[in-house]
């Protein structure tokens, strides 16, 4: 399936998640942890954001900006010497958003052992030179886990567009 979003500018043609996906990995050394040798989660979320700043940039064809971070969850740490990869892949796509999952994995250089440690999902917007906000390419979701990332994702933003509505001060 592919998704038609309502554009801003000239239409450009839908892509699929593999088309964008980014993948960047990193050695931990030791000025990257605290005093219990787990890696800083502020080190975790500059690699996650970069990862999916370039899957967002190869989606949109142009500029993007990080407009939010939803959710992160360190469900175990990560040590010095491991090798850390951040997997990026846009999830869905809005008018001129784009939500971005990334899956963290930490691997033992000298087992082989990898572990899922993360996963954390943003929220990109295209911009373009006069930097303001721009369309951005439908996702084509013909493979069925990516059809399923994306009813997930439109799903999160429904949820946090309905919690900022219920939040919302009211007028007096
Ligand atoms: C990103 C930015 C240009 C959006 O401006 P804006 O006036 O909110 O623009 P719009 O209201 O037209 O919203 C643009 C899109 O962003 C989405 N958006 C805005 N705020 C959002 C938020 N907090 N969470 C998720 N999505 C959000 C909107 O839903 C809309 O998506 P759509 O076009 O797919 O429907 C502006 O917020 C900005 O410049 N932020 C600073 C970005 C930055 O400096 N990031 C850190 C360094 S990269």
């Amino acid at each position: 399936m592919a998704v038609q979003t309502p554009q801003r500018g000239p239409k450009k043609p839908p892509k699929t998640p593999s088309n964008s996906e980014s993948i960047v990995s990193e050695l931990m050394m030791p000025h990257q942890v605290n005093n219990l040798g787990h890696v800083f989660g502020g080190e975790l979320l500059s690699m996650v954001d970069r990862a999916a700043a370039v899957a967002a940039m190869r989606h949109a064809g142009c500029n993007t900006v990080t407009v939010s971070i939803d959710r992160v969850d360190f469900r175990e740490p990560i040590y010095t010497g491991e090798l850390v990869t951040c997997i990026a892949r846009v999830n869905f796509v809005g008018r001129t958003s784009m939500e971005i999952g990334v899956r963290v994995e930490a691997e033992n250089l000298l087992t082989g052992a990898k572990r899922h440690t993360n996963t954390c999902f943003l929220t990109f917007v295209a911009i373009d030179p006069k930097h303001r906000p721009c369309g951005v390419p439908g996702l084509d979701v013909s493979d069925p886990e990516d059809e399923r990332r994306f009813r997930e994702g439109r799903r999160r933003r429904e949820v946090r567009e309905a919690l900022d509505r219920e939040l919302a001060p009211s007028p007096r």
